[in-house]
């Protein structure tokens, strides 16, 4: 419609901290089912507000894209917690040419700027936060992404315990497919669903594991619709972080999301750090969980449904 302002969003600022309208259209890959921010047109939206990513690589990569998807004279707001990337915001977008104003409330940075009409260094920020081959971790993956430069020990750990796998089975929360390639290479498997939330991770996993068994899934492992059921077998390495802050409940439901999908005597393999409380709940939904490894302050469980 002429006249109609055309308004995205990255992530959930704060609704105390920013106003974002109905209809905006939501661009963060943590979102399964946004607007892919990478495909969208430069200068195709009058006004963004990102809550900004920690990261610096992440940030000024978001920022970048969010500046190059804008229309000059554009308003951008975007803000953080002060010690979790906020103080910086200023800094990345001056970077990017913008003259930024910078208020403070409640621990958090906001700053907002009019799109210049010539932005500087869009490009270099954009390639520096893209997807890449880390020499350290040797697959395809992103700044942003969990454990995006190096291979997670737990994971590690999981992928040195778990025995050779048959049939069809799910790694829930996949990141860039690092288990999945394990599991793919050994024993009998026929299928296999890598689930994550972060397009970014999936995306990644299609690149790493070429495989005609592997299906790729941008879901959340807790919304019902999008779990396959009567499987043979799980593995994964639970995430127990939400935006930044453990969240051990994230982890439980994970457990008995991986509960659902199993058949009666199918097997989940799972790592946590050692401190994490999940022996409970493995009690309650499977019928036995044994411990199969302990080592550099992860744990790796073996649990029948
Ligand atoms: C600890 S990492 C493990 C990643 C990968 N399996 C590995 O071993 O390197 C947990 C993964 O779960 C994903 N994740 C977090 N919350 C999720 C959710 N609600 N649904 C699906 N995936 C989720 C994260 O994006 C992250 O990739």
């Amino acid at each position: 419609m002429v006249g109609e302002r055309r308004e995205g969003v990255y992530g959930a600022p704060p609704t105390a901290l920013a106003l974002v309208g109905h209809g905006a259209a939501q661009l963060s890959p943590l979102v399964p089912g946004s607007a892919v921010i990478e495909a969208l047109a430069d200068g195709c939206l009058d006004t963004i507000t990102i809550a900004a990513p920690a990261g610096t690589l992440e940030r000024r990569y978001t920022l970048a894209q969010a500046l190059r998807v804008l229309t000059p004279g554009g308003h951008l707001t975007a803000l953080a917690p002060k010690d979790k990337g906020g103080a910086r915001i200023r800094a990345d977008l001056e970077s990017f040419g913008c003259s930024v104003q910078e208020t403070s409330k409640r621990h958090n940075r906001i700053c907002t700027t009019d799109r210049p009409v010539r932005a500087d260094d869009l490009d270099a920020a954009i390639a520096a936060g893209a997807p890449q081959r880390p020499p350290g971790l040797g697959l395809w993956s992103q700044p942003g992404v969990f454990s995006w430069d190096r291979v997670d020990q737990g994971s590690a750990l999981l992928a040195q315990t778990v025995p050779a796998l048959t049939g069809a089975g799910a790694d829930l929360g996949c990141g860039v497919g690092y288990l999945a390639q394990h599991v793919l290479a050994g024993g009998k498997v026929t299928a296999l669903a890598l689930i994550d939330i972060d397009r970014r991770a999936v995306d990644a996993a299609r690149r790493n594991v070429d495989d005609p068994r592997a299906a790729f899934v941008w879901a959340d492992v807790r919304s019902p619709e999008t779990a396959p059921e009567g499987l043979d077998f799980v593995v994964m390495n639970p995430p127990f972080h939400d935006g930044g802050a453990e969240d051990r409940a994230l982890g439980q439901a994970f457990i008995r999301r991986a509960a659902q999908m199993l058949r009666k005597g199918g097997r989940c393999w799972l790592v946590a750090n050692r401190h994490l409380p999940y022996e409970a709940v493995l009690a309650e939904v499977f019928s036995s969980a044994t411990s199969r490894a302990d080592a550099g302050g992860y744990k790796v469980f073996e649990a029948v449904r």
